[in-house]
């Protein structure tokens, strides 16, 4: 009998590999970052379509800081223009616009353009697009861990109460864990991206640039994944 094809209910997406795209290209590194914005407008409707449920998509780590102010202006420029420009867009895909991440040290219009895209989008039920923008996961970690310190010192929950289920209520988004993990450029490593909601994800590491990996390389991975045997610690059957 045919199993029936799967499809993850959160896919995470570490968006690798832009700068490579365009130095190999003879571009500067700022043109592959808007050609990586254009893969990620077309991805995020192809993949939500797809039935996936949730997409978190991370697009400026913490650590990204450490970049030339010229590349980290750049970026914030991007976010800015396209979170405008496209709030339309994204309403009329019926898609729910969040963010994961902290305010300090993002510019003012960039937080206010992040405000504005998740405020319009906010009863869209066409899918789940979180942006990880100035995310960091062992930053994410010690947030939760402040917020559950001050629900125990002000009596809201009982510490006795506090297991793997209810600690997502304490992350930037309360959202499903990860399922299929993908990062683009060869890289194989996490760099900071969800790391309590990757414990049980499939990973997938395809060897092309982010601004290529288009529609066809997505239901590529989405048929390795169908592939995968996930057995959460138990035995196959
Ligand atoms: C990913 O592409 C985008 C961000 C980190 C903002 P990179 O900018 O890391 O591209 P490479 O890894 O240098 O090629
Ligand atoms: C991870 O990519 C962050 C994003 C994709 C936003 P990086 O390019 O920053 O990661 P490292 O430095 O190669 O680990
Ligand atoms: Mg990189």
């Amino acid at each position: 009998m045919d199993k029936e094809y799967k499809i993850p209910k959160h896919v995470g997406i570490i968006m690798d590999g832009n700068g490579r795209w365009a130095t190999k290209k003879g571009l500067k590194r700022s043109a592959g970052h808007a050609a990586g914005y254009k893969t990620l407008k077309k991805l995020a409707v192809h993949i939500l379509n797809r039935g996936v449920k949730y997409l978190s998509v991370y697009a400026f780590s913490t650590e990204n800081f450490k970049r030339d102010a010229e590349e980290v202006n750049y970026l914030m420029d991007l976010f800015v223009n396209k979170f405008r420009e496209d709030k339309n867009f994204f309403m009329k895909k019926n898609i729910k616009v969040i963010f994961s991440g902290l305010k300090e040290p993002l510019r003012n219009d960039v937080w206010e353009s992040m405000q504005e895209i998740s405020e319009m989008t906010k009863n869209n039920d066409g899918g789940i697009f979180n942006i990880l923008l100035n995310y960091g996961g062992q930053n994410e970690l010690v947030e939760a861990t402040k917020k559950i310190v001050n629900d125990v010192i002000t009596d809201k929950i009982n510490i006795e109460e506090l297991n793997t289920e209810n600690f997502y209520h304490y992350l930037f988004q309360d959202l499903p864990p990860i399922d299929l993990m993908i990062r683009t450029s060869g890289e194989v490593r996490v760099s900071n991206f969800m790391l309590y909601q990757i414990a049980y994800a499939e990973m997938y590491f395809p060897k092309v640039y982010f601004p290529d990996f288009n529609e066809k390389e997505f239901d590529k991975a989405l048929d390795v994944y169908n592939k995968r045997d996930r057995r959460f610690g138990g035995i196959k059957k």
